[in-house]
């Protein structure tokens, strides 16, 4: 039984909170969701379950960065359904993020565009509360997404990398590297190969305790093929342990929105473009380099979507705020349904099975 069933999230919850300014409302709810106690949740189905990076996944769908980027709710996120949580992005230093206000509903598009700039009560807040958690046991992976404060000078970035490496890996089962949000000016130019070797070898030499997390990569989706194939070929000459595709976007007429609101898009709008990239990384780095599909996923059918464009794992977030808090509960019932429906006795048999060589 889904928590608050979608007809009620839609019907009643929604409106309420539609009412609120965007921000407002998703403080309001995470707020709510700190408080709530652990609370059981029915084994997945079994085709569910995945294992990658030596870890078991109980079901493929994960909470995708930056609904929690303090790390106060995980265990709702447990509690929902989630086979894991990204929490994030997390800086080294506190800092606010831009100007408000900074999020914003396209309702009529089941999309969101924020400019929030990495708002984080900063690592040696987080930690704690993450350490904590660990030592209360949980049953979802959490990753830990990582990225530089506004104001570090450039040569200085791929340092804050390894001061979060060094502070948080111990309590992470894997890390990710932002370097493609579009709201910390200059971030997205750290896509290139040479400097995402500068981060990764960074981090690769900080001291991070006696288990070193799987690093991955998390990109944009408006990098060009040219430039998204350099980034997997690092990637994979770097041994980089994955990408999470995809940011959102800056596009606008491209994925069929009006809005002139600064920020990057995330819904509904993005889903295409978004399992393109996923495609265009799997073609490149089929079976070397897990992915994490994220980008409009509304449903199980965009999640198997996704999925079958190379996707092992998938990520959503808005989503939730369309769909609500019952979404992980009903998406995991049906994608088990789709997946008996195709053919696929698990996740990995469908992983990439609508790419052509
Ligand atoms: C309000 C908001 C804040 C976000 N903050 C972060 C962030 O801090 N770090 C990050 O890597 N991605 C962030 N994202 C991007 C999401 O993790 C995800 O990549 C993107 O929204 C596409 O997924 P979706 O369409 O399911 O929302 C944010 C997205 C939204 C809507």
């Amino acid at each position: 039984m889904p928590l608050i069933p979608g007809p009620l999230y839609r019907g009643l919850l929604r409106p309420i909170l539609f009412s609120l300014d965007a921000e407002t409302a998703h403080h309001l709810t995470l707020a709510i969701l700190s408080m709530m106690p652990p609370l059981p949740v029915a084994p997945d189905p079994l085709e569910l379950r995945i294992a990658l990076w030596g870890m078991e996944f109980s079901n493929p769908i994960g909470l995708a960065a930056g609904m929690d980027k303090d790390a106060i709710a995980v265990g709702a996120w447990q509690s929902l359904g989630f086979g894991f949580a990204e929490l994030g992005t997390i800086t080294p230093r506190p800092q606010p993020g831009n100007p408000k206000p900074r999020v914003f509903r396209l309702p009529d598009h089941l999309a969101l565009i924020n400019r929030l700039g990495f708002p984080s009560e900063g690592m040696e807040v987080v930690a704690p509360r993450i350490e904590k958690i660990r030592r209360g046991g949980t049953r979802i992976r959490i990753a830990l997404n990582f990225g530089p404060n506004k104001d570090t000078p450039v040569e200085q970035v791929a340092a804050d990398y390894a001061a979060l490496m060094t502070r948080l890996a111990p309590s992470a089962d894997f890390v990710v590297i932002n370097v493609s949000s579009p709201n910390t000016p200059g971030l997205r130019n750290w896509q290139s190969p040479e400097r995402v070797r500068e981060i990764f070898a960074a981090m690769e030499q900080a001291p991070a305790g006696a288990r070193r997390p799987p690093i991955l990569l998390k990109v944009a989706p408006d990098l060009d093929d040219a430039n998204l194939d350099a980034i997997c070929d690092a990637a994979l000459t770097l041994h980089l342990d994955g990408m999470v595709v995809c940011n959102t976007t800056l596009k606008r007429e491209e994925v069929g929105v009006g809005s002139a609101e600064a920020g990057g898009l995330s819904g509904h709008p993005l889903c295409d473009l978004a399992r393109d990239r996923i495609a265009s990384v799997y073609r490149r780095t089929r079976d070397k380099l897990p992915i994490i599909g994220v980008g409009g996923i509304m449903n199980a059918d965009d999640a198997l979507g996704h999925i079958k464009a190379g996707a092992s794992l998938i990520e959503l977030y808005t989503g939730l705020i369309y769909e609500g808090p019952g979404l992980i509960a009903a998406m995991k019932k049906s994608l088990a349904n789709l997946l008996r429906r195709d053919g696929f006795r698990s996740i990995s048999e469908a992983v990439g099975s609508n790419v052509k060589v």
